[in-house]
């Protein structure tokens, strides 16, 4: 909490959670929410917009918070004053019950009443917990002024499915998240997530990314649709938590990430030496690259012709760098990708174990948007005695933040 904050408790140390309560039906369950955030370990401030005390009362909301309410009458009040700024100096904000007026105000940066002023002062963490209509929730100005909060590092919870409060419309999107859900989330956001730690820091960090080409001549190759996105959120989310990371890619169409050290290979047999290179100073090695099984055993030096109907190709398996990298594992931590289409969980654990990898994340190929490709990905993660989790689905950088995450807890101590 900040030294400065308007309410000087000097024994109290707990974090401040200041709650806005805004002009829907929900506001109602604000008292609940905010007994629900004391509860949590917050102490609380409150404001509430002329539109809430439509629905709530301020007495209601005054006994359930910490402080005295704070309006627009306050605001504006007997000594007028900068009662937004003071009351930015919280740690956590939440608007209970936010509306599309609301949510518009603070994206368009409005100072018109005291909860926008506020909202427009604060620098904490800010989390939403919208309740509206669903007509008015989808519609696009909602959903825009949503995307450039979050833009902002905004957070939403909701809204949920579920009756309407109002209207008879029966059920639909729109409903607001429970006070134990507010209550627990926004505790949780206090600690800082994990692309604002440094928990890498000084590590280092090898990525190997993308497919391999197997040549077969100097115009034809076997090789499979990795696009590499994994691999390079797995390095750049490594390089922001402060790791030195080197990046061993595979020809892909993705600019080099700044920050880090990237090298270019094509084949499986340059991928081997380059990771095996950069591992034996690495404390993290994690093997995104979907390598070929199998290279040709004799690469031609000139495009081959065209022969008879049937040509056979004789392939000879590429060596397993996984497995390599596992054979001389020391301290280092290994991780593995798999991609399976049936029996994943035991055939990723029978991997792991073969290949002394530390854990492996499992995906596969059939999901739309996901695996090859995609931007999301939904992977299980495997450890090499069979226990496993599956995680939802997300984008490849909350993927690349929730591997590192695991794999630093294996770290030793530096
Ligand atoms: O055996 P499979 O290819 O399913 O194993 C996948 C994991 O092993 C991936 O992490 C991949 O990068 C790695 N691998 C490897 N060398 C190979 C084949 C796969 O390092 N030749």
């Amino acid at each position: 909490m900040s030294a400065d904050a308007p309410y000087p408790l000097a024994q109290d140390l707990r974090p401040v959670a200041l709650v806005i309560v805004a002009g829907s039906i929900a506001a109602v369950k604000a008292p609940s929410a905010l007994r629900r955030l004391r509860e949590a370990g917050f102490q609380t401030r409150v404001i509430a917009t002329a539109a809430a005390l439509n629905f709530t009362t301020p007495l209601s909301l005054s006994t359930a918070a910490d402080a005295p309410l704070h309006t627009d009458q306050t605001w504006f009040g007997p000594q007028p004053g900068a009662e937004h700024l003071l009351l930015a100096h919280a740690d956590m904000v939440v608007c209970v019950g936010a509306g599309a007026d609301l949510l518009s105000r603070a994206a368009l940066g409005r100072a018109s009443d005291l909860a926008s002023a506020t909202l427009l002062s604060v620098r904490c963490p800010v989390l939403w917990v919208p309740a509206m209509n669903e007509r008015m929730w989808l519609h696009p100005a909602v959903q825009t002024n949503v995307a450039l909060l979050r833009s902002w590092k905004h957070h939403f919870l909701g809204p949920e499915y579920g009756p309407f409060g109002s209207h008879g419309e029966g059920e639909g999107l729109g409903r607001m998240a429970e006070p134990e859900t507010i209550a627990a989330l926004a505790w949780g956001l206090l600690t800082p997530a994990p692309q604002d730690s440094h928990d890498l820091q000084g590590r280092r960090v090898v990525v190997s990314a993308g497919p391999t080409r197997e040549y077969l001549d100097p115009v034809r190759f076997i090789s499979n649709p990795s696009s590499g996105k994994m691999g390079f959120a797995v390095a750049e989310a490594a390089r922001d938590r402060g790791a030195r990371v080197t990046l061993i890619s595979g020809p892909v169409n993705l600019p080099d990430p700044p920050g880090m050290e990237v090298r270019h290979i094509e084949s499986a047999l340059e991928l081997r030496d380059a990771v095996m290179e950069a591992a034996g100073r690495a404390h993290l090695v994690v093997m995104t690259a979907a390598v070929a099984d199998y290279r040709a055993a004799e690469r031609a030096g000139e495009k081959q012709p065209k022969v008879a109907e049937e040509a056979t190709l004789r392939l000879v398996p590429n060596p397993d760098i996984l497995a390599e990298l596992g054979g001389q594992k020391g301290e280092r931590v290994l991780v593995g990708f798999a991609m399976e289409t049936h029996a994943g969980v035991e055939r990723a654990a029978a991997k792991a174990r073969r290949k002394n990898a530390d854990f492996i994340l499992l995906n596969y190929p059939t999901q739309e948007n996901t695996a090859f490709g995609g931007d999301d990905n939904q992977v299980t993660l495997v450890r090499p005695g069979g226990a496993s989790e599956a995680w939802p689905r997300m984008s490849k950088l909350e993927v690349a933040h929730r591997l590192l995450t695991e794999a630093a807890k294996l770290l030793p101590p530096e």
